[in-house]
């Protein structure tokens, strides 16, 4: 596939992603240092993933943050499409999401789009019920202030959901969708309308409260063509347009120019593996940016660009930035050999997965209590 053939859009990921390229493309602002000094002045630190530039464009940050020091407060909006088991892309996400949270002290609404997956995947009603209760409990385990998250669930919560879906679906054309997301007309109709669905929740709060009140979204760059659409719509309906925070998409074990994705079959690495499927995962698939020999790794060094473990660690895992660079530099000399770094990232994972997997054993107790009460 050629450099000209990205696809970007919930439905697919295709291609080497040009991050430059999709700024323009999507119409995005760059996450940039003023904007971080911003952040920084009202919470006192710089989270890794924007310090790296995993969070890496934005629309309507400076608004919203802007808004922010005049006291009017936002809340957060993000969610999960429950079709199978989490996996570290999705939790990348979610602990920049509570880390926001904590952070700004604001409402979470949580959304779970069980009627996305159930109408886009090839799994039965029950199978998608079955893996919102699942993926509920990572969320959960993510440590989000239970007094301050509210949960949506489509299905569950149609009744106060389905006046103002309608509301924003008169708004959107067929032809607007099918050139967003590549439909045609043997798509099914409930696909074509779930754009309005995913957009709800960034107004729900509003309509609850009766006031305009700020959110910001924090997604991954694939989300963004449905609220490029909302985005156009809310104003017409009297409300704000949301600000959004985008994140690169997470390589896949197999190569970075991939993105880890459970629906493409390819292995992933879950909230709820053992030490030690993460550890046969790393050592058997993770792509190396070493040298085919010791001797010649020695001599000429290793790739940290192209290196999977590198970047699960640049990405996510070690927050150290000195660390970072310490193992930047041994690898790019040759000091460190690939077999040292696998090892390293391993240890890191699972000694974050431990801590995320101890939480959710206490998780199930607490769905209730998160659950957005109408
Ligand atoms: N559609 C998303 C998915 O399939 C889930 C989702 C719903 C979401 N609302 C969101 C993601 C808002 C980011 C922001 O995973």
């Amino acid at each position: 596939m050629g450099e000209k053939e990205m696809i970007v859009n919930p439905y697919n990921v295709e291609g080497k992603i040009n991050y430059e390229r999709l700024v323009k493309e999507f119409g995005l602002e760059r996450i940039d240092d003023k904007i971080l000094k911003k952040i920084k002045k009202h919470v006192g630190e710089i989270h890794p993933m924007l310090r790296r530039g995993i969070m890496f464009a934005h629309r309507d940050l400076n608004w919203i943050l802007d808004e922010y020091e005049k006291g009017n407060k936002f809340f957060l909006y993000t969610g999960c499409g429950p079709s199978g088991p989490i996996h570290i892309g999705h939790l990348q996400i979610w602990y920049f999401t509570k880390w926001l949270q904590d952070k700004f002290d604001c409402e979470l609404y949580f959304q779970f789009t069980d009627d996305e997956k159930f109408l886009y995947k090839n799994l039965s009603y029950e199978e998608i019920q079955k893996w919102t209760e699942e993926n509920m409990l990572d969320v959960i385990a993510v440590g989000f202030n239970p007094k301050k998250t509210h949960f949506i669930v489509d299905t569950k919560h149609a009744g106060i959901m389905y006046p103002e879906a309608i509301k924003i679906a008169k708004k959107i054309t067929f032809s607007t969708i099918k050139a967003s997301f590549g439909f045609t007309d043997s798509n099914n109709i409930g696909s074509i309308f779930y754009t309005s669905m995913q957009a709800v929740p960034a107004i729900l709060p509003s309509v609850l409260k009766g006031k305009n009140i700020p959110c910001l979204i924090p997604l991954g760059v694939d989300q963004d063509p449905h609220f490029r659409i909302a985005r156009d719509v809310f104003p017409k309906l009297g409300f704000y347009k949301p600000a959004i925070m985008h994140k690169v998409m997470f390589p896949s074990l197999t190569g970075i120019n991939n993105v880890m994705s459970s629906s493409k079959g390819s292995v992933i690495i879950t909230a709820n593996d053992s030490p030690s499927e993460v550890k046969n995962k790393i050592n058997k698939y993770a792509f190396s940016g070493g040298r085919d020999t010791v001797e010649e790794h020695r001599k000429l060094g290793g790739n940290p660009e192209i290196d999977v473990s590198f970047q699960y660690l640049k990405h996510f895992f070690e927050e150290d930035d000195e660390k970072l660079k310490e193992i930047e530099k041994n690898y790019k000399s040759g000091k460190m050999l690939t077999g040292e770094l696998k090892k390293y990232t391993i240890k890191k994972i699972n000694e974050f997965l431990a801590k995320h997997q101890e939480r959710r054993k206490h998780a199930k107790n607490l769905i209730s209590q998160y659950m957005l009460k109408v």
